[in-house]
Order: C-alpha cells, then structure tokens, then sequence
C-alpha cells in the first residue's frame, strides 16, 4: 500500500503545564483538512533527545544514541514540517533548537510552516525560527501563523485552552499557509 507523504506538526514547548499541545491539534486539524496528507503531532517530550547528546557533527549522520536515529527515521521519512512554537523571552524553546541541532541533512529541502504563539503573536520567535531553518537549508513558507495570545490567559497560565476559539480570525491564514506547504510536497505515487 503506498501511503501518502506525511507532515510533521512539531510541537515546541516541553513544559508541564502547556498549551502547545492544544495549538498543534487545532494546526493538525487544518492540516487533515487542507492537505491529502498523513499528519502527525510530535510531542517533543516523547523523544528524549539528550541536550546536545551526540559526540559527534550532526551533519555527518554518525549518530550514536539510539534516541537521536530514531529522531533521524522520524523526520528524514517526513516531507514537510509545521512548527507549533510559543515565544520564550523573544525566542522559542531550547528543546526545539535541540531537536533541530540533533540532526542535519534530515532537515534539507524540506517545506515547513512556523507557526508561532506569544502576546504580541511572537513575531521575534518567529523571525528567529525562520532564520534557523533557513541555515538547516528547509524552505520557509512565505505565510507565517503569529498567534496571539490575550493576556489574560497568559497570566491564567492554563494547561489548555480552546485553540479554535482563540484564534479563530488566523484560520484563513492558517489554511493558506498550509496551501504553500501542500504546493511544495511531492505528489502520490
Ligand atoms: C520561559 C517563558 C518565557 C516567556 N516569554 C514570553 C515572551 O517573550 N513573550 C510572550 O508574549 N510571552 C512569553 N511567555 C508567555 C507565554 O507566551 C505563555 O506562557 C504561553 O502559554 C507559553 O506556551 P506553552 O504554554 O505552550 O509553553 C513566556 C513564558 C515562559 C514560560
């Protein structure tokens, strides 16, 4: 059976108490949606990618922990990749630049849409994730998702929240998005 090619939704945040997964169901949602692709959510905390584990040049794929082959599989059988990333003091989190520094040529060629969240919709993390993906030579959608988040849920600190609800005026935006990335993919068969 030839299964279509399939999209990463890469959830940023590891913390205990997050909304991340929340944003990147509502993302995946839209991604089932738009696109005749597998989509699956990765869960960062699921990977336990030691912080900069491997001893060796990750652009060299000698990888030594059966953790980061396994993270190798996973995203160098994906053809394209949504991160879902919250801003952290004007960046993103660092288990996603460790997720990313573990590998290399996985990373190569591939399309991907950066959806970010923060007070201000996180423009900076995102300009700044677009930087990094741009050195790991992935293709950058032109339409980026910047979220924003009230400030009163900010403070609330909830460990989940109505994504759907909340930004629901960036659902065009989304789909549109997800359009570029499904324009870039390769085709079935
Ligand atoms: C370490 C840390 C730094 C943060 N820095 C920012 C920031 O620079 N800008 C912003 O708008 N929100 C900031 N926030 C608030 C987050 O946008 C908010 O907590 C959000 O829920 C984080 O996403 P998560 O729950 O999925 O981890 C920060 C939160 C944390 C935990």
């Amino acid at each position: 059976m030839i299964h279509a090619c399939s999209v990463l939704v890469i959830a940023g945040s590891v913390r205990p108490k997050r909304i991340c997964l929340d944003v990147a169901a509502w993302v995946a949602a839209a991604a089932r949606d738009v696109l005749s692709n597998q989509v699956e959510v990765i869960d960062l905390k699921d990977w336990a990618l030691p912080m900069d584990g491997e001893p060796g040049l990750p652009h060299r794929g000698d990888y030594r922990l059966e953790a980061t082959r396994a993270w190798s599989r996973k995203v160098g059988a994906a053809q394209g990749m949504v991160f879902v990333t919250p801003q952290y003091n004007w960046g993103y989190p660092a288990p996603l630049k460790n997720a990313l520094d573990h590998l290399y040529t996985e990373w190569a060629g591939k399309p991907a849409v950066i959806v970010a969240y923060g007070g201000h919709g996180g423009d900076r993390c995102a300009r700044q994730l677009r930087e990094v993906l741009t050195g790991l030579h992935m293709r950058p959608m032109r339409t980026t998702l910047r979220l924003p988040l009230r400030r009163d849920l900010i403070e609330a600190d909830l460990a989940s929240i109505d994504a759907a609800v909340e930004f629901a005026p960036q659902e065009r935006r989304l789909r549109r998005a997800l359009g570029q990335l499904g324009r870039c993919l390769p085709g079935p068969g």
